[in-house]
């Protein structure tokens, strides 16, 4: 997988496929940063996107947004992959809720994938990546760009 690059989906599964391929790719190499700060709208597709990293960190798991817990976690018992945490920061308020989630001992943990990652820019880590879904046209509605680089 090239990076940076930029991607069109028509449709969720072909979001989720992008998903799966960065996931394939940081399985791959150990070196790569840990971390996927995740940016664009309402419904636009982060969760799409973390639904098809997840289909290959801790395949079977049920990933949806974790709006009430602010973090879901997914992993397959047993299995060799680092486990994956889903948060979803589009109602947090300050770094207390931060803190009172645990949100910097996940850093160390395994692989974060935050939604709304704009809400909490002061406390992203240095080394990641960064995936921007965006709406192309109001005449083709399920079409996405996905904007993925590397900080
Ligand atoms: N190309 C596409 N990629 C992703 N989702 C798409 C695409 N085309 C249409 N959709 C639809 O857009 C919606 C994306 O929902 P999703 O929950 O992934 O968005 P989200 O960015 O996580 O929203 P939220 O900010 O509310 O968490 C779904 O209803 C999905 O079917
Ligand atoms: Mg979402």
């Amino acid at each position: 997988m090239q990076i940076p690059e930029i991607f069109y989906t028509s449709s969720p599964e072909q979001t989720e496929r992008i998903g799966a391929k960065l996931a394939g790719a940081m399985l791959e190499d150990s070196k790569l940063p840990r971390f996927i700060a995740l940016y664009g709208d309402l419904g636009v597709g982060k969760t799409a996107f973390v639904r098809g990293f997840a289909s290959v960190v801790a395949p079977g798991a049920r990933v949806k947004s974790p709006t009430f817990a602010l973090v879901n976690e997914y992993r397959v018992k047993g299995g060799k992959n680092p486990p994956a945490f889903h948060f979803d920061m589009y109602r947090i308020n300050d770094e207390d809720e931060l803190y009172s989630i645990g949100f910097y001992d996940y850093l160390d943990s395994g692989i974060c994938l935050v939604e709304w990652s704009e809400n909490i820019e002061y406390a992203l880590p240095d080394e990641r990546f960064s995936v921007t879904i965006e709406k192309c046209s109001v005449d083709e509605p399920d079409k996405r760009k996905i904007t993925l680089v590397r900080q």
